[in-house]
């Protein structure tokens, strides 16, 4: 668990650096008394072989993580796989999806590949590349702008490259805050927006997972156009059921995701 301890620690840091109102949030059940346990943690990436869901996964199998399950996205175009550690029950499962890439335009293919060579050839295999940014340097808000016609989320990876897209509450491990109702409404109470899309709830009990999230921060990014506002990540909480066995469920469902990946489809909706 030490190693992998180390990679949630540094993705953590970068993510809240990121991301201040997540920092607010995690403090905020603190102050509650609530013990913050992470139910999973999510990654981007494209489906190209030198930086695929494989890729990102080696680290966390090399820290014990196993393969549990897999989903498909078909609209968004996305594969996602989920990881678990076999030892330890309570560790964050590890959720990676990757784009399509081949299923849209040459632009997009081309754009992506271009990206994928710029980088280093060492970073490749290092344990730090979940957590490298974009590390193809320069940013240009025209390209930001056409990938994001075609995918919010290749828009996304162009932007912020690899690292932790969101951490997710466990509410199993709340106390005062046990029901997804409860946590939404202290996070509203708060000030803090939710992600209403298909409803602030996603899934039901009797599909054993209910998700909701909060809106992604807006950062200002530096492009060679201009410094321009662009949603970063956002922080999700999770409520799982146990099924006819008594377990707790472990897995995603598909559907509630897909809605979750639109927290960061803010700045768009918004200009509506
Ligand atoms: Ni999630």
């Amino acid at each position: 668990m030490e190693k992998a301890k180390h990679l949630f620690d540094n993705l953590w840091k970068s993510y809240i650096d990121l991301n201040p109102e997540v920092k607010r949030v995690y403090d905020l059940f603190l102050s509650e008394g609530e013990v913050v346990v992470n139910d999973h943690i999510a990654f981007r990436t494209f489906e190209d072989p030198r930086v695929n869901i494989d890729v990102f996964a080696k680290p966390f199998e090399e820290a014990g993580y196993e393969y549990r399950g897999e989903y498909q996205f078909e609209q968004k175009k996305l594969y996602a796989r989920h990881y678990e550690f076999k030892a330890f029950r309570e560790a964050p499962r590890i959720f990676i999806s990757q784009l399509k890439v081949n299923e849209f335009s040459s632009f997009l293919q081309n754009t992506v590949k271009g990206l994928v060579d710029k980088i280093p050839e060492k970073l490749f295999s290092s344990p730090d590349f979940n957590n490298s940014g974009a590390v193809w340097g320069d940013l240009s808000y025209d390209v930001y702008k056409q990938l994001r016609a075609e995918s919010e989320y290749a828009a996304w990876v162009y932007v912020f490259g690899f690292r932790a897209n969101h951490f997710t509450v466990s509410i199993n491990n709340l106390k005062k805050y046990n029901t997804i109702e409860k946590v939404n409404q202290f996070l509203k109470d708060n000030g803090f927006l939710m992600n209403d899309s298909a409803g602030e709830i996603k899934g039901t009990p009797d599909e054993l997972l209910q998700q909701s999230s909060i809106k992604s921060g807006i950062v200002e990014v530096d492009f060679k156009e201009g410094t321009y506002p662009v949603p970063s990540c956002y922080y999700e909480f999770a409520l799982r059921y146990p099924d006819r066995d008594g377990n707790l469920y472990l897995g995603f469902i598909a559907k509630s995701a897909d809605k979750i990946f639109e927290s960061t489809d803010y700045y768009e909706k918004d200009k509506r």
